[in-house]
Formats: C-alpha cells, sequence, structure tokens
C-alpha cells in the first residue's frame, strides 16, 4: 500500500470502530471499558491507536483519556476522539453523544457536525483557511453558540498528529489556501465563552527528545515508547497494561529526563459543556477525499 491507500485504509477503519463505539457507549458505563474496547477494536481491524482515545465530559473539551484504574462513568455531552495508524498514516475523528436527553447538548452536536459539513464544503471551493474558519464560526453564531477559538484543526504527517498548518475555528483572516497533505478538521461549539484553559495533567505523553536515563526500567519503557509509539502520543494507562504499576515511576524519570511533553487537560472556560465534530480528509491533485466520514 502506498502512503493514500494506508491513508484511506485507516480511516475506513475508524469508520467501523466509529460504528462499534456508538454501539458501546451508554450512559454509567465505565470509561476505562470503553476506551480499551476501541483500542482492541482498533487493532482487531488491523490497525493501531494513533493516540489514546480521548473521552471527554461537558465541560471537559479534549484530552481526557482514563487512567488505568479510572472509576469514571461515561455522562453528559461525551466526545469520543479516535486516531488510527497504519504504519503512521493517520486517521484522526471525533464524535459527539448525549448521554442526558437534554435539547441544547442535542443541538450542540448538531452543530458541531454542521460546522464540520460547511468547513468541508469550503475546502472542497478551496477557500482560504481564514474562510474555513469562517464557515466554522458563521454556522455556529447562528446557532446561538461560539466556537473554540484557541483550539484547531491541523496537517497531519506520517508519524506527526500535528504537522505544519493550524486550521482555524473562527475567521483569523488567514488567505492561505490548502495544498496536497492529509488534514484534520474538528471545529468545538459550546454555549459559554469559546475558550479553553490547561487543567491537570492528563497522562497523555509525547516523545520530544531522547535521551540517557539511568535507571534499568526506565530505560526499558523509554526504549518501549520509542519502538511502539515513536512520535505519536500515548499514555500511562498502556505503559501500566504492558509493564505494571512499575510503569508509572519509570514514566516520571523518564519526564524529568526532559524525554516528554505531558499534554495538560483542556476545559472550556466557563464550564459550559461543548461538542466537537472532527474528520481527517487528504487532498491529492485537487481532489478531496474524506477518509473518516
Ligand atoms: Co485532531
Amino acid at each position: 500500500m502506498n502512503q493514500t491507500e494506508q491513508t484511506i485504509k485507516a480511516g475506513a477503519i475508524s469508520k467501523q470502530v466509529k460504528d462499534y463505539a456508538r454501539e458501546i457507549i451508554k450512559k454509567d458505563v465505565p470509561l476505562l471499558g470503553i476506551a480499551e474496547k476501541i483500542e482492541e477494536k482498533i487493532i482487531k481491524l488491523g490497525g493501531k491507536p494513533a493516540f489514546p482515545t480521548n473521552l471527554s465530559i461537558n465541560e471537559n473539551t479534549a484530552h481526557h483519556t482514563p487512567i488505568y484504574n479510572d472509576e469514571t462513568k461515561a455522562s453528559g455531552l461525551l466526545k469520543v476522539d479516535l486516531g488510527v495508524h497504519i504504519n503512521g498514516f493517520i486517521a484522526d475523528t471525533t464524535f459527539s453523544i448525549d448521554l442526558e436527553n437534554i435539547e441544547e447538548n442535542k443541538k450542540l452536536i448538531e452543530t458541531a457536525q454542521d460546522c464540520l459539513n460547511q468547513a468541508i464544503q469550503a475546502v472542497k471551493e478551496n477557500k482560504s483557511l481564514g474562510q474555513i474558519g469562517k464557515a466554522i464560526q458563521d454556522t455556529a453564531e447562528q446557532n446561538n453558540f461560539s466556537p473554540i477559538q484557541n483550539l484547531s484543526g491541523h496537517e497531519i504527517a506520517q508519524w506527526e498528529l500535528h504537522a505544519g498548518i493550524t486550521i482555524p475555528n473562527y475567521n483569523n483572516n488567514n488567505e492561505q489556501t490548502l495544498k496536497d497533505g492529509t488534514y484534520a478538521i474538528e471545529p468545538f461549539v459550546t454555549a459559554g465563552v469559546g475558550s479553553v484553559y490547561e487543567g491537570k495533567p492528563s497522562g497523555i505523553y509525547q516523545i520530544i527528545k531522547q535521551t540517557n536515563v539511568r535507571d534499568r526500567n526506565a530505560r526499558e519503557v523509554l526504549n518501549y515508547i520509542i519502538e511502539e509509539y515513536k512520535t505519536l502520543p500515548f499514555c500511562s494507562r498502556w505503559l501500566v497494561k504492558k509493564f505494571g504499576t512499575r510503569a508509572l515511576i519509570s514514566l516520571k524519570l523518564i519526564e524529568q529526563a526532559g524525554c516528554l511533553h505531558q499534554f495538560p487537560q483542556l476545559i472550556e472556560k466557563s464550564k459550559k459543556p461543548v461538542a466537537q465534530s472532527e474528520d481527517t480528509l487528504i487532498i491529492r491533485d485537487g481532489k478531496i477525499e474524506v477518509t473518516t466520514g
């Protein structure tokens, strides 16, 4: 398979996994089991998780993945952000689900999807980044919601989830248009102020530097991370699964050696629920294909 075929295959797997996730997610089901089942399904279908499954509830906007002994249960407006990769070629996609039967949650979810559809349409019309952002912002505001302005879509490269270009969720007047490549578009909408702040550490990490760590166990864990995840995000939960809870001590040492970035949880400033929709698309010779939708 060439790059495009691998990217499309990753997307096809993500579609199946989303269908599966919709079946298993019910109110009060533990998030830990949901994340593990989603990640097992990805592997069963021939992919690998491109990042830990993010399960973020209400004002928790992104970068929430269960820790190894998590007891949190599904509730509220739940965003399911999952990634699949084949040989580093990534599909990044999100859907939102209302587990409370609340009208406003449903409207937020519909609006986020509509924002995404309008943004994809703008890409198809070869609009500028600012105009793509405007399509998202206008759609959100027409429904009396705000887009989250300090989160954005992104270019994707092999083994690189966030590469190069960012795709704004509002009109930032950027006149650049998208060249051939792979991109994730991910509008977030809320009835709140429309921005996020950084909360607690998430347990989601990424290698930023490879240096020697002296501790033997930590070295073993670091070598595994480099081998298995390369420059993609991973989580403490995955390492506990592989090495037991001693991985947590190793992770601390690896972090202290300056090898890791730990992502903070992202929380909506006014603590209002947030809905998100995300698809990955590839542009080749001016033709656009949504791989995950
Ligand atoms: Co993304």
